[in-house]
């Protein structure tokens, strides 16, 4: 039973691969959080193939959504709002959310308020911690490498941002040179784990005062490198390979964000985005803040990858704020995270 003082959001994800929807009670707690992962018909493509995602959405959003209603034991006239992903991501895929969220709501007359995926990805923390400002998060995900300055709820200012590939990306790309499955995060976490960071491998630091980061030249420095012990009939073990790798991408992050919340002396630092479920870089972050007087927030892993519980949390705060939309409503594969504010 829901009383009139709280607010409940549903909330639904359909950027990319996974098709989600969410409840959420007062911004903070989950009622439910349903995640139908499309991963295992992308993985023989080796990436995910958009008109795939999109006919998976189309199948899988009315079971998905029943799932999420009945668990989380709300009926629509409890509903305040429908939060939505309206971008960055595949537009096909970001459609069917868009045009679930304009159904529903013009069905039941629930308004919609539409979220940025990142604000999303940001907000996992809030239904972990409540959030005190400033703060900066520091966003890794498959499409973003990003440390964004918050001054307060739902303003975004990008500090610092890759120039070329994404960390997910890179770590893609290079799982996808060692013949690892898709998404190849995750299995290069575990070799990394059993090799050591014995190649010597490069950190793009960039210019001193950047907060920019740039991972396509550690990404060919692994395919060279691969390639070059080929020539020469020398072994080298994917594990040591992947721990290199891994200590490459970690040392910079964690250099970067340190300093960012040192020089914008912020009181949180937020973890984000898909590479947030990363082992290695979850255990060394703490050991970086542990001293720092920083607070350091990590979300569990099931919040780091898409999910709708993150966008019905940033579609809380925009519900607050007042941000409506309307049944012109599109899928945004472009949205600005700054211009979103
Ligand atoms: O945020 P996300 O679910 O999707 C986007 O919005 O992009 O992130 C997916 C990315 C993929 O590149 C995947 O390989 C990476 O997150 N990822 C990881 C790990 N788990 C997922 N990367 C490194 N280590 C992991 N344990
Ligand atoms: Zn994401």
């Amino acid at each position: 039973m829901i009383t009139k003082q709280e607010q409940i959001i549903l909330g639904i994800e359909t950027s990319c691969d996974e098709t989600a929807v969410s409840v959420i009670k007062n911004g903070t707690e989950i009622l439910a959080n349903i995640v139908s992962s499309q991963i295992e018909s992308h993985k023989r493509f080796g990436g995910v193939v958009p008109e795939i995602a999109s006919r998976h959405h189309v199948e899988q959003i009315t079971i998905v959504f029943e799932e999420a209603l009945k668990e989380a034991k709300v009926t629509w006239e409890e509903i305040d709002a429908i939060a939505v992903t309206e971008g960055p991501g595949l537009v096909g895929a970001l459609l069917i959310g868009v045009n679930a969220a304009k159904a529903l709501a013009f069905a039941h007359n629930i308004p919609i308020v539409s979220v940025h995926h990142i604000a999303g990805h940001i907000y996992a923390n809030r239904l972990v911690a409540e959030l005190h400002f400033p703060l900066i998060a520091l966003v890794v995900s498959g499409g973003h490498t990003e440390l964004v300055y918050m001054k307060e709820h739902g303003s975004y200012e990008v500090i610092g941002e890759t120039r070329d590939d994404a960390a997910g990306e890179a770590y893609d790309k290079v799982a996808r040179t060692l013949n690892l499955p898709y998404p190849g995060g995750p299995h290069i976490d575990r070799l990394a784990h059993e090799g050591e960071p014995s190649l010597d491998l490069p950190r793009a630091w960039l210019e001193a005062d950047s907060y920019d980061f740039s991972f396509s030249g550690l990404k060919s420095a692994v395919i060279n490198t691969l390639h070059n012990a080929k020539q020469r009939d020398e072994e080298i073990k994917s594990e040591d390979l992947a721990a290199s790798f891994q200590e490459s991408v970690i040392e910079v992050l964690i250099t970067k964000t340190l300093k960012a919340a040192q020089a914008y002396n912020v009181k949180q630092v937020l973890l984000a985005g898909g590479v947030a479920a990363n082992k290695g870089l979850r255990k060394r972050l703490n050991e970086a803040f542990n001293e720092s007087g920083i607070e350091l927030i990590i979300p569990p892993l099931s919040l780091c990858t898409d999910n709708a519980a993150m966008i019905a949390a940033a579609g809380s705060i925009e519900y607050e704020k007042g941000r409506r939309a309307d049944m012109k409503l599109n899928g945004n594969p472009g949205l600005d995270l700054e211009s979103f504010s």
